[in-house]
């Protein structure tokens, strides 16, 4: 039997007294793309955090690809792994944030052989092979040798999902990847991962690109206030919202993509 490649059952989550998941459960199948939506504050950030183990958790369970994140079970109780083996469950998942964070001192393709010479000890000459494979494959080759500062934002996020590629994830994790960019960059960001998705990596994306989630994800799943409110095909979850927190957020999102439209038509 084929189990789904994350697996969330009934996840929680607390900073202090502020409890900010509150029993998520969410799969996602190898080979999906997932589009998270949901206003500021609902909780986005911090479940991918949680997925790749950058918080912990305090109730509930979050398996990848079978490995149970973040913890061993001895009978009924969880505890907590080492540090190290932390390290080592998060190396199978790649994460691009809305900001590139990429080190600013080095070039584009040593960025991306970082961690594989580094973290996974592989040959330089292979992983530099593979580097230049992964500009290629982000419309980068030229720009190789130029430092994150010589890079426009969208260069600089490609070089961030190629050096999250280097890692040969099993599961990529945007965390509204577009959002930091002037709006001309944004397209050139999403069609790499359109491309990605179509060649089945499999994608959790948190994003207000609509159009993006429309015509990529397989399913979008609706948060606010740390649940689940609804999840459903792009076309159901967009186009025909069930609960009227979904409503009242596209709507939201709608008059502030055409406040942007009107402004940038003022500036014509
Ligand atoms: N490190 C943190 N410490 C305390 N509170 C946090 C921290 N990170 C997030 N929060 C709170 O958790 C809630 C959800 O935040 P977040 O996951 O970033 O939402 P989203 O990504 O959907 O905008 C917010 O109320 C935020 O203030
Ligand atoms: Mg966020």
């Amino acid at each position: 039997m084929s189990q789904p490649l994350v697996h969330a059952a009934q996840v929680r989550k607390s900073y202090g007294s502020n409890e900010v998941l509150k029993g998520i459960d969410i799969d996602v199948e190898a080979g999906e793309v997932v589009c998270l939506l949901g206003p500021s504050g609902s909780g986005k950030t911090t479940f991918l955090r949680c997925i790749n183990q950058l918080e912990d958790i305090q109730a509930g369970r979050i398996w990848v690809d079978g490995d149970l994140m973040g913890y061993r079970q001895k009978g009924a109780r969880l505890h907590r792994l080492k540090d190290k083996e932390i390290a080592a469950q998060r190396r199978e998942i790649g994460m691009v944030f809305q900001r590139f964070n990429l080190f600013p001192h080095m070039t584009a393709i040593d960025n991306v052989m970082e961690a594989p010479v580094k973290v996974q000890g592989r040959p330089r000459a292979e992983v530099r092979t593979q580097a230049q494979e992964l500009l290629d494959t982000v419309g980068l080759a030229d720009k190789a040798h130029a430092y994150p500062n010589q890079l426009s934002g969208g260069q600089q996020q490609r070089v961030a999902i190629a050096r999250a590629l280097a890692m040969q994830p099993k599961l990529m994790l945007f965390d509204e990847p577009t959002s930091a960019l002037d709006p001309e960059l944004v397209g050139e960001v999403l069609e790499v991962m359109r491309d990605l998705a179509q060649q089945g990596m499999t994608m959790i994306v948190v994003t207000h690109e609509m159009a993006f989630a429309r015509d990529v994800a397989d399913r979008v799943i609706f948060m606010d206030g740390g649940v689940v409110v609804e999840q459903g095909s792009p076309k159901d979850v967009i186009n025909n919202p069930q609960h009227a927190r979904t409503k009242d957020f596209l709507k939201r999102l709608r008059a502030e993509h055409e406040r942007v439209a009107e402004a940038a038509a003022d500036l014509v």
